[in-house]
């Protein structure tokens, strides 16, 4: 079975890592929209464009599932994928729900939302987790976490002095959804932050336990992946066989 994984940029790749770790395909097409990276500062309009964009893009492959894994599409752009799109395409956000269902059973716990500006502004997790009757949720856009992490940055004073300018007048929560895919690469340090108290709910473990959920059963072999990018697609390739060691 061969899956599209999409995302601005690298940040998928954290989503990728985790597909790696399944038998579920045999193939993995990834593809970083590099060029145009961060999607989070974007408006709704582009956010949907680019989206659409990329379905353009799949259609050189003949992928069976596409795999959103950037949390600001899944915010914005699903519903008219899914219209142009001859194959599923699942996003990030329903599983990271799930995932964080699944955890945290007291609707009384403190949950921390972090993500880019939009799709902190849709309100996606915030309305679902509300629905749930999670009382205690706080939000709050972190969006200069993803230049950082695109520029390799995984640790040190840069980036414990963001973590400190977001996060001083947080009270340690008893969960994190990292909203953004890009930010399992830095959740040593964000866990650390809080001294690894809370539960972190990362997007690629949440859409894998919720593909198993949903019947994904199939026990390839092998996983290859290949990488491509809207610029600079070497940048993106070297990145990923660091992070995927592949
Ligand atoms: N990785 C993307 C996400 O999950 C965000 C990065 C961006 O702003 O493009 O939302």
């Amino acid at each position: 079975m061969r899956v599209g994984v999409f995302d601005s940029g690298a940040g998928g790749l954290t989503v990728a890592k985790s597909l790696l770790q399944t038998p579920f395909f045999d193939e993995i097409i990834y593809y970083g929209d590099t060029a145009r990276v961060p999607y989070g500062t974007k408006d709704s309009n582009t956010i949907i464009r680019y989206g659409l964009e990329a379905i353009e893009f799949f259609n050189n492959f003949d992928i069976d599932v596409l795999i959103t894994a950037c949390n600001t599409v899944s915010a914005y752009a699903l519903n008219d994928m899914r219209q142009k799109a001859k194959y599923p395409i699942y996003g990030v956000i329903e599983p990271g729900i799930w995932a964080l269902s699944r955890a945290v059973e007291k609707k009384d716990a403190n949950i921390l939302i972090i993500g880019t500006r939009a799709t902190i502004n849709s309100k996606q997790y915030q309305n679902s987790l509300k629905e749930l009757g999670y009382k205690n949720v706080t939000s709050i856009q972190t969006g200069m976490l993803v230049p950082i992490v695109e520029e390799g940055i995984f640790e040190g004073s840069v980036l414990n002095e963001m973590l400190s300018y977001y996060f001083k007048d947080i009270k340690t929560p008893d969960a994190i959804i990292l909203g953004c895919t890009h930010f399992p690469l830095i959740s040593e340090a964000i866990s650390r932050y809080f001294n690894n108290k809370p539960i972190l709910i990362h997007s690629g473990e949440a859409i894998v336990d919720y593909l198993k959920y949903h019947g994904f059963n199939q026990s390839c072999e092998k996983c290859n992946i290949t990488i491509y990018a809207s610029d600079n697609v070497e940048g993106l390739r070297k990145i990923s066989k660091k992070w995927l060691d592949r």
